[in-house]
Protein backbone atom coordinates (compact mmCIF):
# COMPACT_ATOMS: atom_id res chain seq x y z
CA UNK A 1 0.00 0.00 0.00
CA UNK A 2 1.41 3.39 -0.70
CA UNK A 3 2.25 5.32 2.32
CA UNK A 4 2.54 2.69 4.22
CA UNK A 5 6.25 1.47 4.35
CA UNK A 6 7.99 1.56 7.57
CA UNK A 7 10.57 4.24 8.11
CA UNK A 8 13.91 3.24 6.99
CA UNK A 9 15.29 1.48 10.30
CA UNK A 10 17.86 3.36 12.49
CA UNK A 11 21.70 1.34 12.78
CA UNK A 12 24.01 1.54 15.47
CA UNK A 13 27.14 0.22 14.90
CA UNK A 14 29.18 -0.64 17.93
CA UNK A 15 32.83 -2.37 17.01
CA UNK A 16 35.92 -2.62 19.59
CA UNK A 17 38.23 -5.30 20.67
CA UNK A 18 37.43 -8.30 22.39
CA UNK A 19 36.17 -8.01 26.33
CA UNK A 20 36.00 -3.89 25.49
CA UNK A 21 32.58 -4.01 26.78
CA UNK A 22 31.13 -3.92 23.45
CA UNK A 23 28.84 -6.66 23.86
CA UNK A 24 26.96 -6.00 27.02
CA UNK A 25 26.83 -2.26 26.11
CA UNK A 26 24.75 -3.00 22.63
CA UNK A 27 22.54 -5.22 24.51
CA UNK A 28 21.46 -2.67 27.52
CA UNK A 29 21.66 0.09 24.64
CA UNK A 30 19.38 -2.10 21.87
CA UNK A 31 16.66 -2.76 25.22
CA UNK A 32 16.75 0.80 25.93
CA UNK A 33 15.95 1.60 22.32
CA UNK A 34 13.75 -1.18 21.27
CA UNK A 35 15.84 -1.73 18.56
CA UNK A 36 16.78 -5.38 17.33
CA UNK A 37 20.41 -6.39 18.82
CA UNK A 38 23.25 -8.71 16.32
CA UNK A 39 26.21 -9.91 18.01
CA UNK A 40 28.17 -10.75 14.57
CA UNK A 41 31.05 -12.14 16.82
CA UNK A 42 28.54 -15.48 17.41
CA UNK A 43 28.57 -16.19 13.59
CA UNK A 44 32.07 -16.27 13.30
CA UNK A 45 31.96 -18.41 17.19
CA UNK A 46 29.52 -20.65 15.19
CA UNK A 47 31.65 -20.78 12.36
CA UNK A 48 34.88 -21.59 14.74
CA UNK A 49 32.43 -24.34 16.71
CA UNK A 50 31.29 -26.38 13.38
CA UNK A 51 34.64 -26.75 12.21
CA UNK A 52 35.74 -27.97 15.49
CA UNK A 53 33.11 -30.33 16.09
CA UNK A 54 33.81 -31.44 12.09
CA UNK A 55 36.91 -32.50 13.58
CA UNK A 56 38.80 -29.82 11.06
CA UNK A 57 40.99 -27.15 11.87
CA UNK A 58 40.34 -23.98 12.02
CA UNK A 59 43.49 -22.60 9.33
CA UNK A 60 41.64 -25.17 7.04
CA UNK A 61 40.30 -23.07 4.35
CA UNK A 62 37.97 -25.24 2.79
CA UNK A 63 36.65 -26.59 5.76
CA UNK A 64 35.93 -22.91 7.58
CA UNK A 65 34.39 -21.77 3.85
CA UNK A 66 32.20 -24.63 3.83
CA UNK A 67 31.04 -23.97 7.47
CA UNK A 68 30.47 -20.63 6.89
CA UNK A 69 28.53 -21.54 3.52
CA UNK A 70 25.88 -23.82 5.66
CA UNK A 71 25.94 -21.40 8.87
CA UNK A 72 22.35 -20.03 7.31
CA UNK A 73 21.91 -17.96 10.15
CA UNK A 74 17.99 -16.48 9.38
CA UNK A 75 17.21 -20.30 10.56
CA UNK A 76 18.47 -19.33 13.96
CA UNK A 77 20.39 -22.82 14.15
CA UNK A 78 21.07 -24.28 17.74
CA UNK A 79 24.73 -23.90 17.11
CA UNK A 80 24.51 -19.97 17.50
CA UNK A 81 22.43 -20.91 21.24
CA UNK A 82 25.29 -23.52 22.00
CA UNK A 83 27.18 -22.25 25.45
CA UNK A 84 30.06 -23.73 23.94
CA UNK A 85 30.48 -20.88 21.46
CA UNK A 86 31.86 -18.77 24.28
CA UNK A 87 34.37 -20.98 25.22
CA UNK A 88 37.74 -19.42 24.64
CA UNK A 89 38.93 -22.46 22.33
CA UNK A 90 36.05 -21.31 19.85
CA UNK A 91 37.12 -17.79 20.07
CA UNK A 92 40.36 -18.10 19.44
CA UNK A 93 39.08 -20.53 16.22
CA UNK A 94 36.56 -17.84 15.50
CA UNK A 95 39.32 -15.34 15.09
CA UNK A 96 41.30 -17.36 12.95
CA UNK A 97 38.38 -18.16 10.39
CA UNK A 98 37.14 -14.72 10.11
CA UNK A 99 40.19 -14.07 8.76
CA UNK A 100 39.54 -15.78 5.36
CA UNK A 101 37.71 -13.50 3.06
CA UNK A 102 35.15 -16.15 1.83
CA UNK A 103 33.85 -16.61 5.37
CA UNK A 104 33.38 -13.10 5.90
CA UNK A 105 31.41 -12.74 2.35
CA UNK A 106 29.26 -15.74 3.19
CA UNK A 107 27.93 -13.80 6.05
CA UNK A 108 27.56 -9.98 5.00
CA UNK A 109 24.14 -10.38 3.87
CA UNK A 110 22.64 -11.79 6.71
CA UNK A 111 24.58 -8.97 9.02
CA UNK A 112 23.40 -6.41 5.87
CA UNK A 113 19.53 -7.71 5.80
CA UNK A 114 19.27 -7.66 9.64
CA UNK A 115 20.29 -3.93 9.62
CA UNK A 116 17.93 -2.60 6.95
CA UNK A 117 15.25 -4.86 7.76
CA UNK A 118 15.59 -5.67 11.95
CA UNK A 119 13.72 -9.02 12.98
CA UNK A 120 10.29 -8.38 15.12
CA UNK A 121 9.53 -5.24 13.03
CA UNK A 122 11.55 -3.17 15.19
CA UNK A 123 12.72 0.56 14.50
CA UNK A 124 16.02 -0.14 14.44
CA UNK A 125 18.97 -2.05 15.02
CA UNK A 126 22.06 -2.06 17.01
CA UNK A 127 25.12 -4.47 15.86
CA UNK A 128 28.41 -4.88 17.72
CA UNK A 129 31.66 -6.76 16.15
CA UNK A 130 35.05 -5.51 14.62
CA UNK A 131 33.77 -4.15 11.24
CA UNK A 132 30.20 -3.09 11.29
CA UNK A 133 30.99 0.43 11.02
CA UNK A 134 33.64 -0.27 8.30
CA UNK A 135 32.34 -2.85 6.11
CA UNK A 136 28.92 -4.14 6.67
CA UNK A 137 27.02 -0.90 7.64
CA UNK A 138 29.24 2.02 6.65
CA UNK A 139 26.49 4.09 6.70
CA UNK A 140 25.12 3.44 10.25
CA UNK A 141 23.25 6.37 11.81
CA UNK A 142 25.76 6.12 14.84
CA UNK A 143 29.24 4.55 15.29
CA UNK A 144 30.91 3.83 18.71
CA UNK A 145 34.53 2.26 18.99
CA UNK A 146 34.42 0.89 22.41
CA UNK A 147 37.91 0.06 23.72
CA UNK A 148 40.05 -0.44 26.81
CA UNK A 149 43.48 -1.36 27.53
CA UNK A 150 44.61 -4.89 27.28
CA UNK A 151 45.47 -5.40 30.85
CA UNK A 152 42.01 -4.66 32.01
CA UNK A 153 40.30 -6.85 28.78
CA UNK A 154 42.25 -9.44 30.36
CA UNK A 155 41.08 -9.26 33.53
CA UNK A 156 37.49 -8.65 32.68
CA UNK A 157 37.61 -11.95 30.53
CA UNK A 158 39.53 -13.67 33.59
CA UNK A 159 36.73 -12.74 35.62
CA UNK A 160 33.98 -13.65 33.58
CA UNK A 161 36.09 -17.49 32.66
CA UNK A 162 35.87 -18.03 36.72
CA UNK A 163 32.13 -16.80 36.52
CA UNK A 164 31.45 -19.64 34.62
CA UNK A 165 34.40 -22.35 36.76
CA UNK A 166 36.99 -22.07 34.13
CA UNK A 167 40.46 -22.64 35.88
CA UNK A 168 41.96 -19.95 33.83
CA UNK A 169 45.48 -18.66 34.63
CA UNK A 170 46.23 -14.79 34.26
CA UNK A 171 49.47 -14.64 32.14
CA UNK A 172 47.68 -17.10 29.54
CA UNK A 173 44.51 -14.89 29.31
CA UNK A 174 46.39 -11.57 29.19
CA UNK A 175 48.51 -13.71 26.08
CA UNK A 176 45.58 -14.95 24.51
CA UNK A 177 44.00 -11.67 24.85
CA UNK A 178 47.28 -10.03 22.63
CA UNK A 179 47.38 -12.95 20.44
CA UNK A 180 43.72 -11.76 19.37
CA UNK A 181 43.71 -8.43 19.11
CA UNK A 182 47.01 -9.01 16.68
CA UNK A 183 44.89 -11.48 14.99
CA UNK A 184 42.08 -9.51 14.38
CA UNK A 185 44.31 -6.05 13.92
CA UNK A 186 46.72 -7.43 11.06
CA UNK A 187 44.03 -9.49 9.08
CA UNK A 188 44.18 -7.84 5.15
CA UNK A 189 40.18 -8.68 5.36
CA UNK A 190 37.91 -5.96 7.45
CA UNK A 191 40.62 -5.94 10.33
CA UNK A 192 39.50 -4.08 13.50
CA UNK A 193 40.17 -0.50 12.86
CA UNK A 194 37.97 2.65 14.28
CA UNK A 195 35.87 4.52 11.23
CA UNK A 196 36.88 7.50 10.93
CA UNK A 197 33.47 8.86 11.93
CA UNK A 198 33.01 6.50 14.90
CA UNK A 199 33.20 7.82 19.03
CA UNK A 200 35.25 6.67 20.56
CA UNK A 201 34.35 5.18 24.15
CA UNK A 202 37.69 4.07 26.06
CA UNK A 203 35.90 2.42 29.17
CA UNK A 204 39.14 1.13 30.65
CA UNK A 205 38.35 3.34 33.98
CA UNK A 206 34.54 2.98 33.39
CA UNK A 207 31.72 1.00 34.98
CA UNK A 208 29.15 -0.22 32.56
CA UNK A 209 27.09 2.58 33.65
CA UNK A 210 29.30 4.76 33.12
CA UNK A 211 29.86 3.83 29.43
CA UNK A 212 25.94 2.99 28.85
CA UNK A 213 25.35 6.96 29.90
CA UNK A 214 27.99 8.19 27.56
CA UNK A 215 27.60 5.72 24.48
CA UNK A 216 23.93 6.55 25.06
CA UNK A 217 24.68 10.12 25.07
CA UNK A 218 26.32 9.79 21.99
CA UNK A 219 23.32 8.41 20.14
CA UNK A 220 21.08 11.07 21.26
CA UNK A 221 23.39 13.82 19.60
CA UNK A 222 23.17 11.21 16.16
CA UNK A 223 19.60 10.37 16.02
CA UNK A 224 17.83 12.89 17.65
CA UNK A 225 16.26 12.66 21.45
CA UNK A 226 12.94 11.98 20.33
CA UNK A 227 14.51 8.29 19.00
CA UNK A 228 16.75 7.83 21.68
O1 LIG B 1 33.44 -11.53 22.76
P1 LIG B 1 34.72 -11.21 22.08
O2 LIG B 1 34.90 -9.76 21.84
O3 LIG B 1 35.89 -11.85 22.72
O4 LIG B 1 34.69 -11.86 20.65
P2 LIG B 1 33.52 -11.87 19.63
O5 LIG B 1 32.98 -10.50 19.40
O6 LIG B 1 32.55 -12.92 20.01
O7 LIG B 1 34.27 -12.31 18.27
C1 LIG B 1 35.02 -13.50 18.16
C2 LIG B 1 35.98 -13.35 16.99
O8 LIG B 1 35.23 -13.20 15.77
C3 LIG B 1 36.88 -12.10 17.05
O9 LIG B 1 38.13 -12.34 17.62
C4 LIG B 1 37.04 -11.69 15.60
O10 LIG B 1 38.17 -12.26 15.03
C5 LIG B 1 35.83 -12.26 14.90
N1 LIG B 1 34.87 -11.23 14.50
C6 LIG B 1 35.09 -10.58 13.31
O11 LIG B 1 36.08 -10.81 12.65
N2 LIG B 1 34.18 -9.67 12.84
C7 LIG B 1 33.10 -9.36 13.56
N3 LIG B 1 32.24 -8.48 13.08
C8 LIG B 1 32.88 -9.99 14.80
C9 LIG B 1 33.80 -10.92 15.25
Amino acid sequence: MIGSARPRARVIAIDGPAASGKGTLAARIADHLGFAHLDTGSLYRAVGLIVLRNGDSATDRPAAITAARSLCPERAPAVLRDSEIRSDRVGQAASTVAAIPEVRAALLGFQREFAADPPGAAAGAVLDGRDVGTVICPDADAKLFVTASVEVRAQRRLKELQARGVNAIDSHVLADMKDRDRRDSERATAPLVKAADAFVLDTSDMTADQAFEAALGFIRSRIGPDAA
